[in-house]
């Protein structure tokens, strides 16, 4: 689908700008805002460019840079910084060999923190994705890893 195809999807109403910049974002193989997608939506709303690049900027759900085909989101929020979420991002970052904010070379992954995914009970957690995985250690890190790389190389 084009950037059209999809903007026209929802109504021109100024209220609709986060559904239309999130329908955008999902359809980009790399997950990000282009600047055509910022533009055209910009123009859909009549909205001033600069007002649409403030709210993509504004929320972290929205990139303006390519990231990788699996966003894994840690929660970096107080239980799970209790339950020693940073050593668990020193492990994905080694076992992914980027540091936080960055994509790897493969474009696979892109690691980011997260504010609080609702998931405390269970915690430490992270979303790959829309998907959560609770109650994290580097045991269970490897393995959520190993079945996206082994997804990936048999897609
Ligand atoms: S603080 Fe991490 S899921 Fe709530």
């Amino acid at each position: 689908m084009s950037i059209q195809e999809i903007i026209k999807q929802f109504e021109p109403r100024q209220h609709n700008l986060l559904n239309i910049l999130h329908a955008l974002q999902d359809i980009h193989p790399q997950q990000y805002l282009t600047e055509d997608a910022l533009d055209e939506t910009a123009r859909y709303l009549k909205l001033t460019k600069s007002s649409v690049y403030g709210v993509a900027r504004y929320y972290t759900m929205f990139s303006l840079q390519p990231r990788g085909r699996y966003i894994i989101r840690v929660c970096a929020s107080a239980v799970c910084e209790l339950l020693k979420v940073n050593s668990l991002i020193a492990a994905l970052e080694d076992l992914l060999g980027i540091k936080t904010g960055e994509t790897t070379a493969d474009h696979l992954f892109s690691l980011e923190l997260s504010e609080c995914l609702g998931q405390c009970q269970e915690a430490p957690s992270m979303m790959v994705n829309d998907q959560v995985f609770n109650n994290l250690d580097n045991e269970r890190i490897r393995e959520i890893i190993g079945q996206f790389r082994q997804t990936a190389a048999g897609s």
